[in-house]
């Protein structure tokens, strides 16, 4: 195994990686995607498969990227290229890195057009647009929003540019250090809607909606929505914590921290389904609306509440920097490739790839207006990023990494390096050679079955 770059450090203690990694994890997936798709899927079946799929897929496959990074020190590629050496098996094996690679740089293009969204609004709210506003005049501003493709461009471009900012200057390490503020303090601000949500109504439907079980709509589409959301929402199918292992230290122990990290994620998005369907319901709004369901309910909250335009306003700022810790996390990767594969230096790579993924996320946006009309395979150019990424890179890549961990990997080493014995060890075998690959399989049949 050759040895890391000179600039290829270690996070400073494992606090400080516990950080980056639910930096990474938590994001728009969880205040945007999670309540829109629970909302598409028809709400608690969807919430419990995801449930399901975090523990017995999304928790298993983040521990093994992790220690597979942690071999490998490079970027997954490599990474991956050199573990199957070291362990004797076929270098073929560096697609996997290959395909995560590819996974980041896409969900990236259209990533960054939802953080412009979450920019836009801490202006809109910012400037009091929603005071006193009902339900249809909040929807009229979003749905101006999404018309005009000028308005979209500039704060996509804003976006993408602090992110690329932010990792071509490799200040990563200082964010994920601000974020030990602002995420606890994001979790508060949805604890408040929350409240404000118990006393304003919408409440007790809002947890009927998401907790009591209906099996009847457990479809195989549902499950693959579940599936692949399990897998954006922990980062997980596309190299990135593969990439995070590798700055990781020995010491560090991956099943504790990796709890953390899922119960953290996963609290999160719950809050949030909290903090947006009561307010769904009790304004009579379309729970199964789409990407803007966010967009359209919580300013109705804030242009209500006592100092909601401070609180809205600060809402929107620590989304976007919860999309900021996730978004310079989908770019790393790319970057760590091309620095590491060919001759270009850090800031090269690092505009380069922001350039074409830039791009590919103003041809994504256009599908909202002008290219509304332009579809591939049924989809627009934004729905047909998130299918192929969420539904079948991710989870196919996270199946190969997966088969990988548990069958060609010495098991020996790996039950000394996660300190497991006895029956929890045998308990984790069963997970990660037969459950996760098996429910993973199992889905794509389910789904291919109708
Ligand atoms: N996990 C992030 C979120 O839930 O918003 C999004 C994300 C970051 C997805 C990094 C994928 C990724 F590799």
């Amino acid at each position: 195994m050759s040895t890391h770059k000179q600039d290829h450090a270690q996070w400073s203690s494992s606090f400080g990686f516990v950080l980056a990694a639910v930096g990474s994890a938590v994001g728009l997936g969880n205040i945007w995607k999670f309540p829109y798709m629970v909302g598409e899927s028809g709400g608690s079946a969807f919430v419990i498969a995801y449930l399901f799929c975090i523990a017995l897929v999304g928790f298993p496959v983040l521990v093994a990227e992790w220690l597979i990074g942690r071999r490998g020190q490079k970027n997954p590629v490599n990474t991956f290229t050199d573990v199957a050496a070291s362990e004797g098996k076929s270098s073929t094996w560096g697609i996997v890195g290959a395909t995560g690679i590819l996974g980041g740089f896409l969900i990236l293009s259209f990533y960054s057009v939802i953080g412009g969204w979450a920019l836009n609004y801490i202006t809109k709210i910012g400037s009091g647009s929603f005071i006193g506003q009902n339900s249809e005049s909040v929807g009229a501003t979003f749905d101006a929003m999404l018309a005009s493709a000028g308005t979209l461009t500039i704060w996509h471009t804003v976006f993408m540019a602090l992110t690329a900012l932010i990792v071509g200057i490799g200040v990563t390490r200082g964010i994920e250090m601000t974020a030990k503020i602002l995420m606890p303090l994001l979790g508060l601000i949805l604890f408040i809607i929350v409240g404000y949500n118990v006393v304003n109504g919408g409440f007790g439907e809002a947890v009927a909606y998401l907790f009591t079980p209906d099996l009847s709509k457990l479809t195989g589409s549902v499950m693959l929505a579940a599936l692949g959301h399990a897998f954006f929402t922990l980062s997980i199918g596309m190299g990135i914590m593969i990439a995070y292992g590798s700055y990781l230290g020995r010491e560090v122990n991956l099943l504790k921290t990796a709890r953390t990290v899922v119960i953290l994620d996963t609290v999160i998005a719950l809050a949030a389904g909290l903090a947006i369907f009561p307010i769904i319901f009790s304004h009579g709004l379309d729970p199964s609306s789409g990407p803007g369901l966010i967009f359209v309910s919580l300013p109705i909250a804030f242009g209500s509440m006592t100092a909601g335009t401070i609180i809205g306003t600060l809402f929107f700022l620590l989304i976007t920097f919860a999309a900021l810790t996730s978004s310079i996390s989908l770019l790393e990767p790319t970057v760590e490739f091309l620095e590491e594969r060919t001759s270009m230096s850090r800031t090269v790579s690092t505009i380069s790839a922001s350039i074409v993924i830039w791009l590919l996320g103003v041809a994504a946006l256009l599908s909202f207006n002008l290219w509304a009309d332009f579809t591939i395979m049924g989809n627009g150019i934004f729905d047909a990023l998130d299918k192929v990424t969420s539904k079948f890179l991710l989870p196919l890549t996270g199946l190969a990494g997966i088969i990988f961990f548990g069958w060609k990997m010495d098991q020996t080493a790996i039950q000394r390096e996660l300190n497991l014995s006895g029956g929890t060890w045998q308990l984790w075998q069963i997970v990660v050679k037969f459950i996760a690959p098996i429910a993973i399989v199992a889905v794509f049949i389910a789904t291919l079955m109708g």
